[in-house]
């Protein structure tokens, strides 16, 4: 058993540096999330903004979840503490569910915060090869660092292009990003094809599978690569709170690596993550019900964007996360502006597909709102 960190060791390394098929049947049975537009305090008069209804940032509306909620409330006294208790419960029991050591997870202010460690650490001004498009943090955050970004385009499906990947990788490659689902497009590489992928790119770079959505695939569509960080392979798993489990202004994360890869990026740590969140993530872990309902909630709702989408002729990628994306066949910005005169915020511009538009799932109320504007916006 490996030694809990102390305040001191965790301030100085600080400063140093689902289920589709189960969910038609699930949703029938079990009450919805609470909707926080209906939740709302009504007492007073909702400012201009809040009306708006975000589909734009890939949150997950239901959140925090009812145990989650009570913990934030029940830790709320501790808050004038540094959070060195929640953090060690919190890296034991993530070690204990990824059947990992505690040296073998590292835990970020969101996955974000993990993104630009990789990137610090593994590339600086090195190379860096991931597919494109894909979620923007590590690829901004190195080129910022001086670092020089592969990009390789997506296949007719949106899928990685694993072959063209593998041939970019080069001895000059620091890391190679892979998301999975990818953001925005929702698609995945099977399990089982990913992980041979991974394995023979290991052997050259340090791999980074991001799995923020992957709690939110139809059952069997694509696997975590854990087992290939668990079993020591240069490959680090990024795992985050801000998705199904609806914790995304809380900010934890967390990746599952190597121990040596760990190490390195505990070094590269630029602040520790907040009590209220470690405490929220803790009880969320925990929370069957609200993620199983969640989970089946925001399977279900995506599936009424992509038919209600497909309906009207519009093309759509197979998205698994709890966002969709869609050739609007006009520019982005339009369909954007156009959406926005009807009160909801849809995704911004991913290039190079300039007339496409990532939209997220929010609650089954704001669904109704996107689906009920989509044929006048679409139509012009
Ligand atoms: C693929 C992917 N990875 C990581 C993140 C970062 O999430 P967070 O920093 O909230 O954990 C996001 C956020 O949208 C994402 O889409």
């Amino acid at each position: 058993m490996t030694k809990h960190l102390s305040r001191r060791a965790l301030l100085g390394s600080a400063a140093a540096a689902g289920a589709w098929a189960a969910a038609a049947s699930i949703a029938a049975r079990s009450p919805k999330p609470q909707d926080p537009m209906t939740a709302a305090d009504t007492s007073k008069p909702a400012p201009a903004a809040s009306r708006l209804v975000r589909l734009s940032a890939n949150e997950n509306p239901y959140g925090p979840g009812p145990k989650a909620r009570a913990a934030i409330a029940a830790a709320m006294p501790e808050a004038c503490r540094y959070s060195i208790d929640s953090y060690n419960r919190l890296i034991d029991q993530l070690a204990q569910r990824e059947n990992v050591e505690r040296t073998s997870i590292v835990l970020g202010s969101g996955s974000g915060e993990l993104l630009n460690m990789l990137a610090l650490e593994y590339v600086g001004r090195g190379e860096l090869v991931t597919a494109w498009p894909t979620f923007e943090q590590i690829t901004t955050y190195a080129e910022r660092l001086g670092a020089t970004v592969r990009r390789v385009p997506l296949d007719r499906q949106m899928r990685h292009d694993l072959t063209a990947l593998g041939s970019t990788v080069s001895a000059n490659t620091g890391l190679l990003y892979v998301c999975n689902p990818n953001n925005p497009t929702g698609t995945v590489v099977a399990g089982e094809t990913l992980r041979e992928f991974c394995r023979s790119m290991a052997n050259r770079t340090l791999v980074v599978v991001d799995e923020a959505y992957l709690d939110l695939i139809e059952p069997g569509a694509t696997e975590s690569m854990v087992d290939l960080a668990r079993a020591g392979e240069n490959v680090v798993v990024l795992r985050t709170f801000s998705k199904i489990h609806g914790l995304a202004g809380l900010r934890i994360g967390y990746g599952i690596g190597a121990a040596g890869v760990i190490k390195r990026l505990r070094r590269m740590q630029m602040a520790f993550a907040n009590t209220l969140g470690m405490e929220a993530a803790l009880a969320s872990l925990n929370d069957r019900q609200f993620l199983t309902d969640t989970a089946a909630a925001l399977a279900q709702d995506r599936a009424r964007m992509l038919a209600a989408c497909r309906g009207l002729g519009l093309e759509c990628s197979d998205a698994q996360g709890n966002f969709i994306f869609v050739n609007t066949g006009m520019p982005n910005d339009q369909f954007r502006e156009r959406m926005r005169q009807q009160q909801i915020e849809v995704g911004r511009t991913f290039e190079p597909y300039a007339t496409w538009c990532r939209v997220t799932v929010g609650t089954t109320q704001e669904t109704d709102r996107f689906l009920a504007a989509l044929p006048r916006v679409a139509a012009g």
